[in-house]
């Protein structure tokens, strides 16, 4: 693909505490995280290390958000089990985001595509929501939302979820890791026989904070063409 795809977007506010209930320009400022990111137009790009620069890739993906919900629930948290999701039902074939207050310090998490439809889209939590309003440190840069969609359209944690140097992400130019990342690394951390370079915690698809992810490769964008010609074709 050559041209950008648009993804229509439909974000889904629950809320128990009127803080919860985001403000339109908490929304608007991860839409604009999306669409700098997916195009990868985000400056700090330029930390990437001099040996995975070429690696870089445009996803070209862009984010249209077609309708906001707002919803008042008496539960004061969620867990990963779907349950916000029988609060406001999702609008098939859209990308369906619900922001609300996740317990025990979940940030989000996704549905891989191929499951079900009534629980299809991503759960991200309203504090690590979008860039202001409530967004909190060191998860205030939209990166949690963005990392979630890469979840949705097929791409796995880099390090393959096996903490033993085993696991997989089905793609050829992400190196082998260990185990997850977190805070921010310092170049190279070298784990699983993978030096000199070490692992690529700088990906989207790690637990680094926000501000120390900031690239996809061209394995990981040829992994979402694939799902967006495939289960999730527009
Ligand atoms: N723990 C979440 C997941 O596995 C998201 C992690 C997002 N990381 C971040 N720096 N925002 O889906
Ligand atoms: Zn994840
Ligand atoms: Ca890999």
């Amino acid at each position: 693909r050559t041209t950008p795809i648009t993804l229509q977007t439909v974000v889904h506010v629950v809320y128990n505490r009127d803080e919860e209930n985001i403000s339109d320009a908490q929304i608007e400022s991860q839409l604009a995280v999306l669409n700098r990111d997916f195009r990868a137009r985000n400056e700090d790009r330029t930390q990437v290390p001099d040996v995975w620069t070429s690696l870089v890739a445009d996803p070209l993906i862009e984010f249209e958000l077609i309708e906001t919900t707002r919803t008042h629930t008496d539960e004061r948290s969620f867990g990963a089990d779907d349950s916000v999701k029988r609060v406001v039902k999702p609008h098939p074939g859209r990308l369906n985001v619900w922001v609300c207050t996740l317990a025990g310090g979940l940030l989000g998490y996704a549905q891989f595509p191929g499951g079900p439809a009534k629980t299809d889209g991503v759960v991200v939590l309203n504090r690590a929501f979008g860039t202001t309003g409530t967004a909190a440190a060191p998860f205030d840069g939209g990166r949690t939302t963005v990392h979630e969609v890469g979840h949705w359209l097929g791409l796995r944690h880099i390090w393959g979820d096996r903490n033993d140097c085993t696991g997989d992400d089905f793609v050829a130019d992400t190196p082998r890791a260990q185990q997850a990342n977190t805070g921010r690394p310092t170049f190279p951390h070298i784990t699983c026989d993978n030096g000199p370079h070490g692992d690529m915690f700088m990906n989207y698809m790690d637990y680094v904070d926000d501000a120390a992810m900031f690239m996809f490769t061209a394995g990981q964008v040829a992994r979402m063409n694939a799902t967006l010609e495939g289960p999730r074709k527009p």
